[in-house]
């Protein structure tokens, strides 16, 4: 049964290499003759990322040194908006080879809605690192060319704008969660991918005389944005009860509330949902904000990558112990909790019917994010939690075709609008499955943890 999953699995990957000049660059996002959007026949390349672990895991490297290249190659397809200037250090959030053979990328500049792919370059770097350390060859990001390409999104990613903190601050749909849902500002998963991608520069960049000042900016950002989400972002029940308890409008340095949170912004839910042995890191922080909700991957981010302390981690696991039920359900893992509904739905999302409440982005289930809690619950020490998510995704993604996202509060529909036979869905599984079985990939695990 486990090999005839990922069997069936792999030949779903390799149906999906996408191919350049001959030789393979990327895989596309979905394989399915009735595709929910056309885009999905491009690289994506936040889905790419468990495509590369795959490949990495079985000593595929060419593949992922080509995709890193031409990512980094891309860059220069970004056209400028009059009057503005280049950014140059930003990657896309897709490319495709067209029938003439031309590899064309998306900024932004197609994407539905127009978002901006803050999160491609982070990603970019995380894996460029993962590359190096399971390939051993460090020669590609000791090379001119991707020395420089660092310096550019070390350049981009470190420039003030209007931050008033150590985290960064983004568009709403800047990341995983592409559309219009309520994640601008200092959304958890851009931090969370923020610092992997910092802690990740400070190994690749040579530590040379000319890079040791930015090496040392580095560092030291990295160490801020640490501390700040480690106090910040930490919810647990003794913080609930401060905040509730907060006083407001203090002016000055002495001011305890520093980003003037009034207690009545905690939503009803979260009492008696959050157990007294657990916490999580809230989704966003800002002046006068908390966004409360549950955020999956910010959160198993930040323990794969140690933003979190190991305590945090431990807590964090405990919360999906007590709350396995709306948190995994009936497929792994839901995507945020809780979603929105009524008139909050229809401010927050602009009345997106894609978005509706237990649907998609807005509290839907999504396979593809099982590696990520696989590696998060064996850093935290609970590869028994790992098994049992496995377990349910073994028994049902094969059968349901490799569905993209699934619907409802506890994830047993379909996604009504989801693509079968979605590539990071059964890569997700067999990253898991090798993580867990394949003593081998232990070098993997290594190369995506700090
Ligand atoms: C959707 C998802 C996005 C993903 C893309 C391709 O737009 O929201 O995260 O990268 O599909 O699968």
């Amino acid at each position: 049964m486990q090999h005839t999953t990922t069997d069936s699995a792999y030949k779903l990957l390799k149906s999906s290499v996408i191919h350049y000049k001959g030789e393979p660059i990327g895989t596309v996002a979905a394989n399915d003759p009735n595709l929910a959007s056309k885009n999905y026949q491009e690289c994506f390349i936040r889905d790419f990322i468990p495509s590369a672990l795959v490949f990495l895991m079985d000593g595929n490297t060419e593949i992922v040194s080509n995709f890193l290249t031409a990512v980094l190659q891309l860059r220069g397809q970004q056209k400028t908006m009059e009057g503005h200037e280049i950014a140059e250090g930003l990657m896309p959030a897709s490319f495709e080879v067209d029938e003439h053979s031309n590899i064309i990328a998306d900024f932004g500049d197609r994407a539905i809605g127009r978002v901006a792919p803050v999160d491609s370059a982070l990603w970019w770097m995380i894996l460029l690192r993962a590359y190096s350390i399971t390939s051993g060859d460090v020669s590609l990001a000791h090379s001119n060319e991707f020395q420089k390409g660092i310096k550019m999104i070390l350049k981009l990613y470190l420039k003030e704008s209007f931050e008033t903190s150590p985290a960064m601050l983004v568009p709403d749909g800047s990341f995983m969660i592409d559309r219009r849902m309520g994640v601008h500002g200092h959304p958890l998963e851009i931090q969370s991918l923020f610092y992997g991608m910092l802690r990740s520069a400070q190994e690749l960049l040579l530590p040379n005389k000319e890079n040791s000042e930015l090496l040392a900016i580095v560092k030291k950002r990295s160490q801020t944005l640490r501390s700040y989400v480690r106090l910040y972002y930490w919810l647990d029940l003794q913080r609930l009860n401060e905040i509730h308890r907060y006083k407001a409008e203090e002016f000055g340095l002495e001011a305890v509330n520093l980003l003037n949170i009034y207690p009545d912004i905690i939503p009803d839910w979260i009492d008696g949902w959050l157990p007294s042995n657990a916490g999580y890191l809230v989704g966003n922080v800002g002046p006068g904000k908390i966004d409360f909700r549950f955020f999956a991957l910010g959160n198993l981010l930040a323990i794969l990558f140690g933003l979190t302390t190991d305590e945090q981690a431990q807590q964090i696991m405990l919360l999906y112990e007590a709350r396995w039920d709306q948190l995994i359900g009936q497929i792994p893992l839901k995507i945020l909790y809780p979603a929105v509904a009524g008139k909050e739905w229809a401010i927050m999302t602009g009345a997106d019917p894609k978005n509706v409440a237990w649907s998609y982005h807005n509290g839907g289930h999504w396979p593809s994010l099982l590696w990520v809690f696989t590696g998060a619950a064996l850093k935290a020490g609970r590869e028994d939690m790992a098994r049992r998510a496995i377990d349910i995704a073994f028994e049902r993604l094969p059968r349901d075709c490799w569905p993209e996202y699934y619907d409802g509060k506890t994830g047993s529909l379909i996604g009504r609008r989801a693509n079968l036979n979605q590539i990071w869905t059964a890569t997700s599984l067999i990253i898991s499955h090798q993580l867990m079985e394949n003593p081998d990939s232990l070098s993997l695990f290594e190369a995506l943890i700090f």
